[in-house]
């Protein structure tokens, strides 16, 4: 069953029924501000950081689940409704959300009379713009009220929805009637430099700010007491719930159109210059972003400016084969995607509060790899950031604020995966734009000042650690985790409540991580090659030999006969071995080991993959592991805390679904690598959304496995890094374009069905144009402008800026 349908040409997903399973969102914003918005205009709005700077309230785990949002009300005659459907829930004789690149767009119809309100937030400013605009399309005169409204948070989400004996005295408003504006100045008198507006740009009828006010006793959002008798209490927030409605009484004649801009600001103001001189507050750069925004033709070219952007940005690499699924996933919403987790990591989703973490180390690495390609400059920024958070000894911290880029220090360090990561992202940077300088970039410590040293040598140190960190059989520690955030080995945790991942409470220095080995060797040879290119070829050979050594590790001591192993426990046992009752096969290692070619010799990767199509492919991807753990066991941790099925025991954890389609690959099964794609990849799903649930134009962190109750059904939906990784499989190994240092090398693996296939990528300062005829011969030729060349590399010049390439396989 779907909701909706993909409209590809204005690159939207177009939902025709509100009662969607669960609120599908999208994201406004691209730079500082941010809005999450839902399908019924549900969400909210921040400053660059959805935990210390939110600016509109969201009430979580409510009922309705998806509450608190840009509602806005007509009232015609007795009937309140909303364009957006909710909160009212009047029937709709016509609605639509479009969810497109950086903006949503809602159509109701109700009694003749058409609305729809674009919401989005232009290029360059700190304003959620929504434009309504209201129709008559009845032979007569029609008057209407409009009530736009938003109701702010105390800046602080963590504060606003737990410290109410102090919140429910601190809300200030500041009503400017002559501007039509409400300002949100709540702490502007004392340590905040910084406030939020809402204005309309027609003269108000009439206004409220408090909550309790316009809403009435014992109502809700869904009849507020002011809509509901036509009117406004002039009310002015003092302490409780600032708001900001703004009232406007409309006559329409027939087929009279109106269009109203509602501005959602936010403004900084320097210490100096928070105060005029006559005292009141300095509204001056909130009044010149209204002026801005003030009629419709400059809010139009805002719109068109983000809508271009955003082209120019999805054309850096696009794809044209038969099917419109893989094409439409692949040119807009995969990309589009990674440029979300890129932007948000995993801090604001229906699902990441955003008042719990904010960037992650290995998240953020890892979300580079999808985004590279569309804005390298601020991946390269980004890549400094995270490095900065890194301790002397190559360990990092695991998280930081966005605001102020500190490492969280409630987390701490000790996921011993994260060092290899940035190694993973600083030589994607590199590859994707030949800029190998960047390896003398000073980048410091812990973000301290005067602890600088070329970023190459914060890649020593992520090497170094993992060398210096071994166990037992001379395999890595995995520390408090490696990528798999749940299999704690050194936390033995009894205490209900208590962190899995923190509270590390049987520092064994002993359980392993085979995952954590492969990361290293193929980690570890991207490194060694970087040291050559930069012609340090002793620290290549040292580390080249470390890589070798942990790949003997392996392969002596991570394979179980038929697959690799997960783990090593804090006793010394077995993970994810036959010899175990549950847990006997994890997807992880035998993905990264194959991908790291280890045990090559012995046909390991092969028979690795085979065993992981056997235990673990089911109906909608393949499983993290099998069978899932039904019982606790307090030596692995909270991923035997789930319920069987469930996000790490056990469901489909999509990100580790590319590598799995990468795996397959390696080992030559192109078409097995498809099929895996096609289970997990959004648009393929859209028909059964009933039982997917999630939006079907973005990838979920997990589909419920095998074992669960509710088996397909997708949660946690987009801030993945299934987007980045997916990204990575289909354009690098399926298609098979992969950036090199010096070049493109072009090794496809395509399934029989895509005969033919066009892609345009746009590398360093050269347009490729790639044309493939895929007969299914088993070999490969490959012509460059014409000319029949020895292998499938294109060594990059910038002397042609155009080049046609021929691939025949
Ligand atoms: C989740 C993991 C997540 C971890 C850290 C766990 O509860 O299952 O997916 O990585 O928390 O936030
Ligand atoms: C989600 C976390 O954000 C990510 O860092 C981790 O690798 C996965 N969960 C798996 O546990």
């Amino acid at each position: 069953m779907k909701y909706g349908y993909f409209d590809d040409e204005k690159r939207e997903y177009v939902i025709t029924d509100p009662a969607t399973p669960l609120p599908w969102i999208n994201y406004l914003g691209r730079n500082d501000m941010y809005g999450l918005i839902s399908n019924t205009a549900g969400g909210y709005t921040f400053f660059k950081d959805a935990k210390l700077r939110r600016l509109t309230r969201f009430r979580y785990n409510n009922i309705p689940r998806d509450f608190g949002g840009r509602y806005y009300y007509i009232k015609d005659g007795e009937t309140i409704w909303n364009p957006s459907f909710m909160p009212c829930k009047t029937k709709l004789d016509n609605y639509k959300c479009r969810h497109g690149m950086g903006y949503s767009i809602f159509e109701g119809t109700n009694n003749d009379l058409f609305a729809s309100l674009t919401c989005f937030i232009p290029l360059n400013d700190n304003v959620e713009i929504h434009k309504l605009t209201i129709e008559n399309r009845l032979p007569k005169t029609k008057s209407i009220q409009i009530y736009g409204t938003v109701e702010w948070c105390l800046y602080n989400a963590v504060d606003d929805s737990s410290n109410f004996q102090r919140n429910y005295n601190i809300g200030e408003v500041l009503i400017d009637k002559k501007n039509n504006a409400i300002f949100h100045t709540t702490e502007y008198r004392e340590r905040r430099n910084h406030f939020a507006f809402f204005h309309v740009n027609k003269d108000i009828d009439g206004f409220d700010s408090d909550l309790d006010t316009f809403i009435g006793k014992m109502n809700s959002w869904s009849n507020p007491q002011a809509v509901m008798a036509g009117t406004s209490y002039s009310s002015i927030a003092s302490g409780w719930s600032p708001i900001s409605a703004l009232r406007n009484d409309i006559t329409l004649a027939p087929n009279e159109k109106i269009t109203l801009i509602y501005l959602l600001g936010y403004v900084e103001n320097d210490k100096e210059e928070k105060y005029l001189k006559d005292g009141s507050v300095n509204t001056t750069k909130a009044i010149n972003l209204i002026k801005k925004y003030q009629d419709t033709q400059a809010v139009n070219k805002a719109f068109k400016d983000l809508s271009q952007k955003w082209k120019e940005d999805l054309s850096k690499f696009k794809v044209e084969t038969k099917n419109d699924k893989f094409n439409r996933m692949i040119n807009i919403w995969n990309q589009y995607q990674c440029m979300t987790t890129y932007n948000l990591s995993r801090s604001a989703s229906y699902f990441e509060s955003g008042i719990g973490r904010g960037m992650g180390f290995r998240d953020s690495c890892q979300d580079i790899l999808g985004f590279v390609h569309i804005i390298p400059q601020k991946a390269r920024q980004r890549i400094i950031d995270i490095a900065s958070i890194q301790f002397e000894d190559g360990s990092t911290y695991h998280q930081y604020q966005p605001l102020n880029k500190k490492g969280n220090a409630d987390i701490g360090s000790g996921f011993n995966d994260d060092p290899l990561w940035l190694v993973a992202c600083a030589s994607a940077y590199i590859k994707e734009t030949g800029d190998i300088s960047f390896l003398n970039e000073p980048v410091p410590f812990n973000n301290e000042i005067g602890s600088e040293v070329p970023l190459f040598d914060h890649l020593t140190r992520s090497i170094d650690y993992i060398i210096k960190n071994n166990g037992p059989h001379g395999l890595p520690l995995i520390g408090r985790a490696d990528w798999n955030d749940c299999l704690n080995l050194n936390c033995f945790s009894l205490s209900p409540g208590e962190s899995f991942q923190t509270a590390s409470n049987y520092d064994s220095h002993k359980a392993e991580s085979i995952f954590i080995a492969g990361m290293f060797v193929i980690y570890g040879r991207e490194y060694a090659q970087l040291a050559r290119l930069i012609g340090k070829n002793k620290e290549e050979q040292r580390v080249l030999k470390e890589v070798q050594k942990i790949e003997r590790a392996v392969i002596k001591h991570g394979w179980d006969g038929n697959w690799y192993l997960r783990a090593y426990d804090a006793f010394k046992n077995k993970v994810g071995s036959k010899e175990n009752k549950e847990g006997k096969i994890y997807i992880e290692p035998q993905c990264i080991c194959t991908m790291a070619k280890i045990g090559e010799k012995y046909d390991m990767p092969k028979k690795a993959v085979a065993s992981m199509e056997k235990y673990l492919l089911c109906d909608y991807g393949v499983q993290l592991l099998a069978p899932c753990y039904t019982k606790y066991h307090i030596e692995l941790g909270e991923i035997t805390s789930y319920p069987p099925g469930y996000k790490e025991n056990g469901s489909v954890f999509c990100h580790t679904n590319p590598w799995a389609i990468i795996a397959e690959t390696q080992v030559g099964n192109s078409e097995k690598a498809f099929e895996i794609y096609k289970k997990i990849t959004p648009a393929f799903i859209e028909d059964i959304s009933e039982i997917h649930r999630s939006e079907p134009y973005v990838y979920c962190q997990t589909i419920a496995g095998r074992e669960a109750k509710n088996y397909g059904e997708g949660k946690n939906s987009w801030l993945t890094g299934t987007a980045s990784w997916s990204f990575v499989a289909v354009s690098q190994y399926i298609l098979g374009i992969q950036p090199q240092y010096d070049g493109l090398l072009i090794k496809p693996h395509l399934p029989k069905e895509m005969e033919s296939v066009k892609i345009v990528r746009k590398f360093r300062e050269v347009t490729y144009n790639i044309n493939i005829t895929n007969k299914n011969t088993g070999g490969i030729k490959m012509l460059v402008d014409g000319i029949e060349s020895k292998n499938t590399f294109i060594k990059y010049n910038n002397i042609k800026k155009v080049v046609d390439v021929e691939i025949r396989m």
